[in-house]
């Protein structure tokens, strides 16, 4: 599987790929952004290579996807405790949601840790209950797999924010969470991408194992390529 992943910049290397360079880009089978990336953006992505988006919304251009609709209650609830909706906007929204995807599980977890009163922030305890209800749904997956004795499917996460101690940063608004931790303890994912926080030097450290987990800080975009437990992480 081969995965064109993007957060938080326009990167003008991906644009000058698709105009003069597509044949670095035809064999990506899926397209996932980790969040804050404006709508336009992810539309002429995705219009130019054809391909099926997956995507988190981080803690920017939250209202481009949730609209008015964010100030009611219900929906409300439903972002914040629930899963985004399959559909939207033509890609799949994996907040809070389970799916299969070939032969992997993907989840996703958007948004950040609280840190004023915008859209789209969690503190700890509300991303907590989130996570543990896809750790919940991944069981039933692997119970399934098992009885059916179908391969173990392997895992690949979506975030916005940053896992606990990995990549992250002192300030609240850059601060990982904690609960992102003990998933990997609890399912032990294959691949956690991530966004949010902002390299300024190429030197520090974008990619970091955990135990199996290899965390990848996708800012601005990589290419990935996963062939069955052997990950390739490649800049545009
Ligand atoms: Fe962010």
């Amino acid at each position: 599987m081969k995965i064109l992943a993007m957060s938080d910049v326009e990167d003008n290397r991906l644009e000058y790929a698709i105009n003069f360079e597509h044949e670095k880009l035809d064999s990506i089978n899926y397209i996932f952004s980790c969040g804050d990336l404006p709508r336009k953006y992810l539309e002429y992505i995705t219009d130019s290579l054809k391909r099926s988006l997956y995507f988190v919304s981080g803690n920017h251009y939250v209202l481009q996807f949730y609209g008015n609709k964010f100030n009611s209650p219900k929906i409300l609830q439903k972002l914040y405790y629930g899963k985004g909706m399959r559909l939207r906007l033509g890609g799949i929204d994996m907040h809070g949601r389970v799916e299969i995807l070939d032969d992997h599980i993907i989840v996703g977890f958007g948004g950040s840790m609280r840190y004023n009163p915008g859209n789209f922030q969690f503190e700890e305890f509300e991303m907590e209950k989130i996570v543990r209800r896809a750790q919940t749904e991944i069981r039933w997956q692997r119970i399934k797999d098992l009885i059916f004795f179908r391969k173990k499917k392997e895992i690949i996460v979506m975030s916005h924010a940053p896992v606990e101690g990995v990549h992250d940063k002192e300030d609240r608004c850059h601060k990982g969470f904690k609960c992102f931790r003990d998933f990997i303890d609890a399912v032990k994912p294959l691949l956690w991408l991530h966004g949010h926080v902002h390299f300024e030097g190429q030197m520090k450290t974008q990619q970091t194992l955990i135990e199996q987990t290899l965390i990848v800080n996708v800012y601005s975009s990589k290419i990935i390529e996963i062939n069955k437990c052997e990950i390739l992480v490649k800049n545009i």
